[in-house]
């Protein structure tokens, strides 16, 4: 199997592997050494783009998986690695952004990210790093002071790249409309089930590439879906390939120009994920999978309160959900 491709972030003009590995176990930090084990093995296989954030609890296990492939030999150095993190709604207020980028990386034991990320578009009171937030502890997100303390951690080379995850069309564009620094990356729910159309033409146009996360509709989670993988118009297609459905959901998001993150700790899982490739899905493939009636997987319910900020979804995702959906059942 080749090296992963890549592609150039617009906003730094650095690049970005197409495939990355991810890190967000549900329930958080419930399996150490498994988890550390499995980022070794990742390497070994060839990944080299690799996702956490403060909220998982990933961070110091990531870290010691690259020291260890970097004593293993498994890499010459850590610049051989592509490193997301992201900012938590905890630690979203100004002030708060630069001493969270420095916890990160010391959790890391690294001396800058390639990629760090706004995690939402939602402040809550510093303190707690924990999903569901609590909805009594959610305040105003200030975007503009937020933004410039991530453009302040870029400019003081702590950080390659700066970006924002699950932020709606309108969100970014009132991002762009201040930003000196404008985001290099969105990282959203993207899959056959939930294709973002709009939102990835928008992104194309303003030069914000996507990440994409839950792929496979990250089954077993919180913010998860059984839907993407039970699927059947997605059976028919694999299985007319020899190819799994999981194949085929990496496949589709490639052909979309993002970049994938998935996740799996099961080695020949980790393997077949990085089979996609050398191969196509065909206009045939790609008209059934566009029929695909849409159904966002994680709404994101925890971040709506009658108190507000956001009271309603219609305000978290603005018009890019679909409310005729019961998502409140
Ligand atoms: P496991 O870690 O046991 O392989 P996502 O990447 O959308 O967040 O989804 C992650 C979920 O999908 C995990 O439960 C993971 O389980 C499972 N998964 C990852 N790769 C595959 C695959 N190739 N086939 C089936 N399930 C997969």
């Amino acid at each position: 199997m080749g090296s992963i491709p890549e592609t150039i972030l617009v906003s730094s003009d650095k690049t970005i592997p197409l495939l990355g590995f991810g890190t967000a176990e549900y329930p958080f930090g419930a399996s150490s050494e498994t988890m550390k084990d499995s980022i070794l093995h990742a390497i070994k296989l060839g990944y080299r783009h690799f996702d956490t954030a403060a909220l998982y609890q990933s961070e110091p296990l990531l870290g010691e998986a690259i020291s260890d492939a970097i004593q293993l030999g498994l890499v010459k150095s850590r610049d051989e690695l592509f490193i997301t993190s992201k900012l938590w709604c905890s630690d979203a207020h100004h002030d708060c952004v630069l001493p969270a980028l420095h916890k990160t990386l010391k959790n890391l034991k690294l001396d800058y990210l390639d990629l760090y990320l706004v995690h939402w578009p939602v402040s809550v009171k510093p303190g707690e790093y924990e999903l569901p937030v609590k909805q009594k502890d959610l305040v105003p997100f200030d975007l503009k002071s937020v933004w410039e303390a991530m453009e302040e951690c870029q400019k003081l080379g702590l950080t390659k790249s700066i970006g924002v995850s699950n932020f709606s069309i309108k969100k970014l564009e009132n991002l762009l409309a201040t930003a000196k620094i404008p985001p290099a990356v969105n990282q959203v729910e993207m899959n056959p089930l939930w294709q973002q159309k709009k939102l990835r033409d928008f992104c194309e146009k303003k030069g914000i590439h996507i990440t994409v996360y839950s792929p496979l509709g990250a089954k077993g989670t919180l913010w998860g879906t059984n839907l993407v993988l039970d699927c059947k118009v997605l059976k028919e297609i694999a299985d007319a390939k020899g190819k799994t459905i999981a194949q085929v959901c990496l496949r589709w998001a490639h052909e979309q120009e993002a970049s994938v993150l998935v996740k799996s700790f099961n080695e020949e899982r980790m393997k077949e994920n990085l089979d996609i490739f050398e191969w196509k899905l065909s206009q045939d493939d790609l008209q059934k999978i566009n029929q695909i009636p849409q159904r966002k997987g994680f709404p994101g319910l925890e971040f709506i309160s009658d108190e507000g900020p956001y009271k309603s979804l219609e305000e978290l995702w603005d018009e890019e959900i679909d409310l005729s959906l019961e998502y409140f059942t």
